[in-house]
């Protein structure tokens, strides 16, 4: 099992945001992120150097077309940008329109996300039970983060994967997530009534229109 020290695991040290345009674009991090997963099994190492790499990306310009930056007004929009050729990972990018939001959800794999624009805030939470009664959770609030650029944070189960993110700002949001698996189901928890429930999303497409599912 994975411990992880969460007193360091909020955002990872990241240099100055950098300005580059054109010179590190989304084939030469899927070409990173692929020799990474070659040499590296590692979880928190791989996290971390994930990080570093969707820290280069995100601050560089140019990389991200436009048809891949546009929101849907009926939900934010997940966009699926590269899914790798053995399953290892896949590289989305998110769009946010103010007071657009995602629940509490899991994730059942390492995540990290960079913003490319705007600004969205994270709620990460801790589970307070074990786990054993089916469809059941009890949730605390564990702590808070803006999410901007130059900022990157990552989840990484059993112990940091549970979150609420949203744009509670006044201006589109662009975010860029990578995953440890096809995140196409997610379980999703109501702080209430405590209720776990499974729920299946999809990818965005301008040319599909409004997807059934999309969180
Ligand atoms: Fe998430």
């Amino acid at each position: 099992m994975i411990q992880e020290d969460r007193s360091s695991a909020k955002f990872l040290p990241m240099p100055t945001p950098s300005t580059e345009l054109h010179s590190y674009g989304l084939t030469e991090y899927i070409r990173d992120l692929e020799a990474l997963h070659d040499r590296c099994a590692a979880m928190p190492v791989k996290v971390r150097e994930v990080s570093t790499l969707t820290h280069r990306l995100a601050g560089s310009r140019g990389w991200l077309q436009p048809q891949f930056r546009q929101p849907n007004k009926d939900s934010y929009a997940r966009y699926l940008l590269h899914r790798d050729r053995l399953n290892r990972f896949v590289v989305l990018s998110l769009v946010w329109l103010p007071g657009q939001a995602t629940p509490i959800h899991d994730h059942s794999c390492w995540g990290v996300m960079g913003m490319v624009a705007g600004e969205l805030t994270v709620v990460n939470y801790d589970r307070l039970d074990d786990g054993s009664r089916p469809g059941y959770a009890e949730l605390q609030e564990a702590d808070t983060e803006v999410a901007r650029p130059g900022v990157v944070s990552h989840v990484l189960p059993p112990y940091r994967e549970l979150h609420w993110i949203g744009n509670r700002g006044s201006e589109v949001a662009i975010s860029l997530h990578i995953y440890g698996r096809d995140l196409d189901e997610v379980n999703v928890y109501d702080l209430v009534t405590h209720r776990v429930s499974r729920m299946r999303i999809k990818y965005y497409n301008l040319d599909w229109g409004n997807p059934d599912f999309v969180i």
